[in-house]
Parts: C-alpha cells; structure tokens; sequence
C-alpha cells in the first residue's frame, strides 16, 4: 500500500472514531456508532499492517501475531459473562499500559529510531519515550490492581498507607530528578538505569493510586483508567511515528477525562483528588463486604411475591430501580414483562438509573436495551428523584448501594455526600435481594429497616417470576 493510500485510509478511521464516539453518546444511536467503530478499526488494522512501515519481512510476524491475538479475543468474548465486562475491561486496559512500556523500551534500546536525531528533536523524542514508559507503567499497573479489585481478587477496601500524600509527592519528585539524569544519558547503558527506576516508581503509584480508593469510588477510578490507557495508546503512537494511533488514543484519553469528570460529579466527588489517590475514603470504616451469606439484623419486614403483585396492581407510579443484582440473576427480560403487563393496565412505570448502578458506566441501560425496555420510560437519578414522595410503589431489584439513605443522613459513611436514588420517599419501597448483604461499598443499608419498606429476599429472577404469575393469575 502506497503512503498516500495509507494517510487517507487513517483519515477516514478517523473520521469513523470520532461518528463512533458520537453515536454512543446515545442508546438509539449506540449500535450504529459501534459499526462505525469496527469499520475504523478495520481500516485503520489493515492500512499500518500492509502499509509502508512494515516491510515483508515483518509481516508474518505481525499476522502471526494477530491470529494468536484474534483467537484469545475471540474465546473471551464467547465465554466472558455480562457481569465480568468490568474486570475485563480492566484487563484490557492493563494490556494497553504494557503495550506502551514494552514499545518504549523497544524505541529507547533501537538505535534505528533515534538515529540522525540531536539536539532539541533528540531531546523530545527521548521526553516521548520516558513520557509514554511513565503513562504506561502507571496505566499497567493501576489497571491490574483494578481487575483484582473488580473480580474480588483483592479486598475491595481501601488501603490507606500513612503519608500516602507525601509517598506520591516523593515518588513525583523521583520520576522527574530521575527524567533529568535520562535526559543527560550519552549512551543507552546509561539513560537504561533512570529509565528502570523511574518505572519501578510508575509502577508503585499505580497501585498506590488503585489500592487506597475502596468501595463505591471505583467507578471513578475505572473510567480514569481508561482514560490514561488512550494517553498510553497516544504516547505509543508519538514512539511510533503513527498518526492515527495519536489520533486515538488522544480520542479515548479525552473521552476518558470527560466520563471520569461525569463519574466525579455523579458521585460528589472532587476531580483533582481522583488523581491523588485515596479520595472520599477518610471518612467512616466499611463494614466487612458481604458475601450473600449474611443474617438478617434488626427488624426487617419480608413480603411476599404475591403481595408484591398485589401492592403493583394497586399502585398508579411505580419507579424500577434496577441494580448490580438484576444483572446477576440477569432479570432484565422478567423486569420488562411486568413492565409492560403493568403499562397495559395504566400504571406509570418508570425506571431510575443511578449513574453507578452495576460495575461499568451505562450497565443498566445496557441491559434494559437489551431486554427492549422502551427508553422513554428509562429516566437519569436526576430527572426523577423528586418524584419519590408521588410514588406508590418503589422497587429495587438488586441495587443497594445506590438506594442508601446513610449516604445523605450519616457524614461517617465511607458513601457520605454520594447522590442516591430517594426510595424511601415512596409510599412504599421494596428492596429485592437474597440477603441482607451490603453491596460493593460494603455499607449496611438503614433502607431495609425503614417501616414503609418491605424486603422480598431470593433470587431477583426467581422471584420477579413468581410476582410477574401472581400478576397475570
Ligand atoms: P451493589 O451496591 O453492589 O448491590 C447489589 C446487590 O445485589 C447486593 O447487595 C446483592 O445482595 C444483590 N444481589 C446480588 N445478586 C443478586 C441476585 N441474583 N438476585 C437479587 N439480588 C442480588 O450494587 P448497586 O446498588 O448497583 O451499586 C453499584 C455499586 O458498585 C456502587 O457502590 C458503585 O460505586 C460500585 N461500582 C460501580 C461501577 C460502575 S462504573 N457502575 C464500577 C465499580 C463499582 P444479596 O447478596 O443479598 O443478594
């Protein structure tokens, strides 16, 4: 493929990613924008595979890459279930961050890539280099400490070290004394140490960073994760000499700070100290997370499916609030034939949707979509949370977190100040759940002792089943 070929094959990838982004920015357009995604993503593949930067010799390198690639992708894709999205997402960002470190030091240790370069143009392509390790490394390892997070494979609470804030300040001031000693390097032996160094120090911050945000803020730190993968992807491409992967990963790094902004606002949150580390996590200590296995504590007031049916029937508003559990025991198909059993009736049904509802940013969408949910029913916290005290009926199906009132009530809570969903201005709230278990935060929820709310323990599947029978019976 000639170069000319080439840059407008990356112009008109481009061009695809940016009407990519924009059709997601809507569940009506969402599908679209994900074609337009896959045909960007195709041009932009096999225009830098046959272009003129690969030569032959290269290319069954390259596509025995891509096969081996392909097929890994391939069976995650198959055997990946919807609520282990998150983590994976997490493992690819890793993947991202990697990419970056390992091109950086191919870049360093080529003498090809740096030949006929002095003076201020070999002074900035050494700074993209120690730049894109630095990202990297920070992009690695935070995101590996996010999917042990995701998958409980690590304890979801923070871990708040002593000086936590001095620690980033010294590990700031290492990487920038030791990007100085690189910069003065006359040979690759001697830039290698500082380059070492200073990613050991990466590499320590990012799980620095990870390991002291505990329970709800995660969602914050996910998508800021995914935001320094496309600074790491866009890092790479300056290392490579590859417009479009600039273009990209500048692309995602963006759309990335604009979501993590969204995350900081939806969860009250301060943007500036999502970067330190450790935010919203001094207040209160997290009760130990719960298992699903938990005793009841307190006076709770079960109900039953049939009366759940019962009280439906009989209401005139109804809110949904659907959360983490209803993609478990994936629900979503039952939730829409209540639904629309009910709406056939007259009854106002409407959905609330907490902006972290689930574990990735639009999960509830994702899944009431797929259940074929009508979106003019589907509302933001915002637009209905002054709805509450003109409801009859509020049911949770699996949230938690989202609906608890201790986040506005206790400032010793680790969710204090987060916005939540007010089901308990409801005439009446019923939380559907297996347990009394606290959920991701690890919070206990006063919701379920309120005396207008009722629980209907079991599976949210199962027992939306047996309410959607008593409904039709
Ligand atoms: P959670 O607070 O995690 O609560 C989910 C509840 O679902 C649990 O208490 C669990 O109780 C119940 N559950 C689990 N399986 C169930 C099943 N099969 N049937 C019925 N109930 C079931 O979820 P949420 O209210 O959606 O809040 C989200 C939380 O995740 C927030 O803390 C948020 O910060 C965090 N988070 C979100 C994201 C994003 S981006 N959305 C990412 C990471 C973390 P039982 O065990 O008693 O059934």
């Amino acid at each position: 493929m000639s170069g000319s070929l080439a840059t407008v094959s990356y112009i008109g990838a481009t061009i695809l990613f940016i009407l990519c982004l924009g059709g997601l920015s809507n569940q009506e357009t969402a599908r679209r924008g994900n074609l337009y995604g896959m045909i960007g993503m195709t041009i932009a593949v096999l225009a830098t595979v046959f272009g003129p930067q690969v030569t032959t010799a290269g290319l069954p390198w390259i596509i025995g890459s891509m096969v081996v690639g392909s097929a890994i992708g391939l069976y995650l894709a198959r055997v990946v279930q919807m609520t282990q999205m998150p983590e994976l997402v997490a493992f690819m960002h890793s993947m991202v961050g990697l990419a970056a470190m390992l091109v950086g030091y191919a870049t360093y240790i080529d003498p090809a890539a740096s030949a006929g370069l002095a003076g201020a143009e070999k002074a900035i392509h050494e700074m993209e280099m120690y730049v894109g390790i630095l990202i990297g490394a920070v992009t690695f390892s935070g995101s590996v400490i996010a999917f042990g997070k995701l998958s409980a494979k690590i304890s979801g609470k923070p871990l708040l070290l002593p000086g936590r804030h001095w620690l980033n300040l010294i590990g700031l001031v290492l990487i920038i004394y030791f990007g100085r000693e690189f910069l003065h390097a006359t040979t690759i032996a001697e830039g290698m140490t500082p380059m070492i160094v200073m990613t050991i120090v990466s590499l320590l911050f990012g799980i620095h960073m990870v390991m002291a945000i505990g329970g709800a803020d995660m969602p914050v730190v996910v998508s800021m994760l995914n935001s320094y993968s496309g600074w790491a992807a866009a890092a790479t491409g300056f290392m490579l000499s590859n417009d479009l992967l600039i273009v990209t990963g500048a692309l995602v790094g963006s759309s990335g700070a604009i979501l993590s902004y969204i995350m900081c606002n939806a969860m009250n949150r301060n943007f500036i100290s999502v970067i330190a580390g450790g935010f919203g996590s001094d207040g209160g200590t997290p009760a130990p997370k719960g298992d699903g296995t938990a005793q009841p504590v307190g006076e709770v007031s079960p109900i039953l499916a049939a009366e759940t049916a019962e009280l439906l029937r009989e209401a005139k508003n109804v809110i949904i609030v659907p959360g983490y559990g209803m993609a478990v025991a994936q629900a979503q198909h039952t939730v829409y034939e209540i639904t629309k059993y009910l709406r056939e009736k007259g009854v106002n049904v409407r959905f609330g949707i907490h902006p972290v509802a689930g574990r990735m940013p639009g999960h509830m969408n994702v899944l009431l979509a797929e259940a074929k949910v009508p979106y003019d029913v589907v509302f933001e916290m915002d637009e209905l949370n002054e709805d509450f005290p003109d409801t009859d009926v509020a049911m949770i199906i699996g949230a938690n977190d989202i609906v608890n009132p201790a986040a506005q009530d206790d400032p010793t809570s680790p969710i204090a100040g987060m916005p939540v969903l007010e089901v308990w201005k409801a005439k009446t709230s019923i939380v559907m759940k297996r347990s009394m278990a606290s959920g991701y935060a690890g919070v206990d929820n006063p919701l379920f002792y309120k005396d207008n709310n009722r629980m209907l323990f079991g599976d949210a599947k199962k027992m939306l089943d047996e309410v959607l029978i008593a409904l039709k019976a």
